[in-house]
């Protein structure tokens, strides 16, 4: 696909979606872009403000609010758009634990509507009332694999997931590799690896570690923090998943993977380190049930096709750290609305009964 072109980005507003959203529009290479989001307490318009304040991208963008799983909504901007990326999604593990359902809808159904307009436009393709049938990326997570014990996954590996969140995403990419076995349709998955950086929402370990140390509130480490992860810079994720979009083959699995795998009691080490606050601020709660123990995956399918991973470790954080330490408005403005209460149901209990680290 060449650069130009019309994107349908879906979930665009939310940390992954809208660092690919700046990224693209930001090259001012004439690609124009609709962002369709439902605003959930996840999606945030400010996170697209540097786009709405440039004239010239703002020519090339346009926002949609809206849910993936309303076919009224999707069918039309489908049809207007050359390919659909799909960020949507209900994306933090602990929640899916409290509450699967909102998962299922937009995981499972939202990804289904979208495979349906798609399908419509592939048709109208073939009648010739269009150019071309719109490709479909898929953005999916390391997390369908299960916890590995030793070793890399690989796009071949059977999936194994383990929380209704990882469940409904490999419910979600299967539905949309049936669609390219069965219908021919345009489709790519991408599989990426845990992404931290600027914009992230402060439900997730390192911004909400990040952010209650900047508070001298206490940092609630599942377990032993032993377990282990492969962080991955946003902008690399967001780059990757373009890469795939113009270079990736039809029917085609990418595993995204990290630039360190570290456990988790390493990360918050070099956090505190960072941010120059005590250890002692971390405390050990219990566990999250069917904790997965450590991702990994194997990058040589999308190495080949000419993707590097661009960020070390060490300068992702020091721009995350940076970014979180200037933008207080933006983080406390995230931990508003049902904040409070979702921060009681997950770690009251678990903060009351903690120990030391
Ligand atoms: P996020 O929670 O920050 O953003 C999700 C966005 O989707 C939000 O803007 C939200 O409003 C929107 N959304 C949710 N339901 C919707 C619906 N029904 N219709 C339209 N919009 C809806 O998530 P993220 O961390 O940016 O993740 C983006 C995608 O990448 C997700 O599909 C996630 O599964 C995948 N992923 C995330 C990571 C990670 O570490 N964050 C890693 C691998 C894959
Ligand atoms: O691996 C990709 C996945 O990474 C994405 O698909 C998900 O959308 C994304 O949320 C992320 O899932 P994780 O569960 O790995 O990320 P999270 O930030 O929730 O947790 C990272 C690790 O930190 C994990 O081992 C659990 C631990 N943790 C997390 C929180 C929020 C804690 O110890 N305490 C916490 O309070």
């Amino acid at each position: 696909m060449p650069p130009a072109g019309h994107l349908l980005v879906t979930g665009g507003a939310g940390f992954i979606g809208s660092a690919f959203v700046r990224d693209v529009l930001g090259r001012r290479d004439g690609t124009r872009i609709t962002v369709l989001d439902k605003l959930t307490y996840a999606g945030n318009e400010s996170n697209l403000a540097a786009v709405a304040a440039d004239p010239e991208q703002l020519a090339r963008y346009r926002f949609v609010r809206g849910d993936i799983a309303d076919p009224a909504v999707v069918g039309p901007l489908v049809a207007d758009a050359g390919a659909v990326i799909n960020f949507a999604a209900e994306s933090h593990v602990d929640r899916s634990i409290l509450d699967p359902e909102a998962f299922l809808v937009t995981g499972v159904i939202g990804v289904h509507v979208l495979l349906e307009a798609c399908r419509r436009e592939a048709g109208r393709a073939a009648r010739g009332e269009r150019a071309a049938a719109p490709r479909l990326v898929q953005v999916s997570t390391d997390e369908v694999y299960g916890s590995i014990a030793e070793g890399a996954a690989r796009e071949g590996d059977p999936l194994a997931p383990r929380s209704p969140y990882a469940a409904a995403k490999a419910a979600g990419e299967q539905l949309a590799r049936s669609y390219h076995v069965t219908y021919g349709l345009d489709v790519v998955i991408t599989r990426g690896s845990n992404t931290y950086g600027p914009y992230q929402h402060p439900e997730k370990l390192i911004p909400l570690f990040l952010t209650n140390a900047l508070d001298d509130q206490p940092l609630p480490m599942y377990g032993d923090g032993l377990q282990r992860r492969d962080w991955l810079y946003v902008s690399d994720h967001a780059g990757a998943v373009e890469h795939v979009l113009r270079h990736g083959v039809a029917g085609e699995v990418y595993n995204i993977p990290g630039a360190a795998e570290l456990p988790n009691r390493e990360v918050i080490r070099i956090l505190l380190e960072r941010l120059g606050k005590p250890w002692s601020l971390v405390r050990e709660v219990e566990d999250r049930p069917g904790h997965d123990r450590r991702y990994a995956m194997d990058g040589a399918r999308i190495r080949e096709l000419g993707w590097r991973n661009r960020t070390p470790f060490e300068v992702g954080i020091a721009a995350t750290v940076d970014w979180f330490r200037a933008n207080e408005a933006w983080w406390r403005a995230a931990r508003s609305g049902d904040w409070d209460a979702y921060y009681e149901r997950q770690y009251g209990a678990r903060l009351a009964t903690s120990l030391e680290a």
